[in-house]
């Protein structure tokens, strides 16, 4: 132990212990478990943000820049597959970090999180706003502006005129009304969850096997666009722009560790849930991307719902409409994981002392986190309502990709100080995968923007006041005589 406990890890004896005392229901199995990933994979990214890449950045070749980010996945896929069979807790990262680098680093990157999953809600839920609007509007049902947008934000009414927003109150019903659920039971969320992930991977098969006969193979050429003179516009930094701002398509498959408390057997679960759902994802995405950039001229993708427009290429309207309930669905399930998540990470933070023990109190019949539950919900509504969320999509990026850094960081470091525990999945490789994980999520937060990473360090900074204010004097594993949790 260093001199101030700061850096005090949690053994792995003691994790794997306190996992087979918990109060969480055990009720998901592989499939659930699966279709979780999926759920929180496929959403706003390949809904909304491959034409803004395409468009943007990397033209045709985004395809490749699927391909870069499905294999920085994989590697880290592989990372988080071992040590969520190896330490089947609902804290994820937070966890393993506290196992290797200590409590400190632990709250640091439990703090990070929120970012993903919190934030990741607040921005998928102004997606889901958007294409319910949309949806509405074919149903000849117009919401007003005001209450579909932040403050700040403009939109355009059908005469021109520029109408800015209020209170973007669809994003904020949604993110409620999932809570409610997950307030009810895990096992009623799940149900839900895999017929939400069973439509939209319909509606995503339909779309790549419907577009692929319409592709004019004429629009993939050039493959490659010659860069502007821009480093990031087109070329081959532009694919790796293109990979960074695809990257949020990918996430999720990490958000499965989150369940492993709750999965029937962890041990075997963990692995096929991670790695089949990203598997899963990348196929698909390429695929999509591939359709997608053939059936519209990339520097027409630029919009917020490329995959709608690329359907109008085809020119069946009624899959226009089955595609917005599709994104919808989509939408729906990434929301309900994240938040799902959320509760489940400070569940195991409050456990440890460093978050009030609000956050750990489980109904009794219902066996869910229900004041944490609630208590995420609201303010995620209340930040989905009011922030213009833009800046907010490349946060959750830069938090995932700081989290995916030490996650493979931990699998090398257990290797060596649990050598002898035994792991029901290992990753293949070591330490080479894990590096590999480590090197491509560095290089795809070099290519996000300074700002988002002066944003990143004032989180943190924030939440290092909050661990020296409230956590550090709290901690059950630094103050063993404090009430036990
Ligand atoms: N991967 C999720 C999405 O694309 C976060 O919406």
């Amino acid at each position: 132990m260093s001199d101030l406990g700061l850096m005090t890890r949690k053994s792995v004896a003691a994790i794997i212990a306190e996992a087979g005392e918990h109060a969480l229901g055990k009720t998901l199995g592989a499939l659930s478990i699966t279709a979780l990933g999926i759920g929180c994979i496929i959403g706003a990214g390949i809904f909304v943000l491959t034409g803004t890449a395409a468009a943007h950045y990397a033209g045709p070749a985004i395809m490749i820049s699927f391909v870069v980010g499905g294999i920085a996945c994989c590697f880290v896929g592989l990372c988080y597959a071992e040590l969520a069979a190896l330490l089947p807790v609902s804290g994820s990262t937070y966890t393993y970090t506290y196992a290797t680098l200590g409590e400190i680093f632990a709250w640091i990157i439990g703090w990070d999180l929120i970012l993903e999953y919190a934030m990741g809600a607040s921005t998928v839920a102004v997606g889901w706003s958007g294409y319910i609007a949309s949806l509405l509007r074919n149903f000849g049902i117009n919401i007003p502006p005001q209450f579909a947008g932040a403050p700040w934000t403009e939109s355009k009414l059908p005469d021109g005129t520029m109408v800015a927003g209020v209170i973007n109150l669809p994003a904020a019903f949604i993110v409620l009304l999932l809570t409610a659920m997950l307030v009810g039971g895990t096992k009623e969320s799940a149900r839900l969850n895999n017929i939400m992930v069973g439509i939209k991977l319909a509606v995503v098969c339909a779309f790549i096997l419907l577009g692929v006969g319409y592709v004019t193979p004429a629009n993939w050429h050039p493959f490659i666009p010659d860069n502007t003179g821009t480093f990031g516009q087109f070329g081959w930094s532009g694919i790796m722009r293109g990979a960074s701002v695809v990257f949020f398509a990918f996430i999720g498959f990490d958000a499965v560790s989150t369940a492993a408390q709750e999965a029937k057997n962890p041990q075997t679960d963990m692995p096929i849930g991670i790695l089949g759902s990203l598997l899963i994802c990348t196929i698909l995405y390429i695929a999509v991307a591939g359709v997608v950039t053939g059936l519209v001229p990339y520097t027409e993708l630029g919009v917020p719902d490329p995959i709608a427009k690329g359907v109008d290429v085809i020119g069946l309207t009624w899959f226009s409409v089955l595609i917005k309930i599709g994104a919808l669905a989509g939408l729906t399930t990434v929301i309900l994981v994240l938040l799902y998540g959320q509760s489940r990470i400070f569940f195991q933070i409050a456990k440890d002392g460093l978050l009030p023990r609000i956050f750990s109190d489980v109904h009794p019949s219902l066996g869910t986190p229900y004041k944490s539950q609630l208590l995420i919900g609201i303010i995620v509504a209340i930040v989905a309502a009011l922030t213009p969320i833009d800046i907010l999509g490349e946060m959750v990026s830069i938090g995932t990709l700081f989290a995916f850094v030490l996650v493979c960081g931990a699998v090398i470091y257990l290797r060596r100080s649990d050598a002898d525990v035994a792991r029901p999945f290992k990753t293949p490789g070591v330490p080479v995968v894990p590096i590999l994980g480590m090197l491509f999520s560095l290089m795809l937060m070099v290519f996000l923007p300074l700002a988002t990473w002066l944003r990143l360090f004032i989180w943190l900074a924030i939440g290092l006041v909050l661990y020296f204010a409230y956590g550090r004097s709290h901690s059950v594993l630094l103050n063993p005589g404090a009430a036990s949790r």
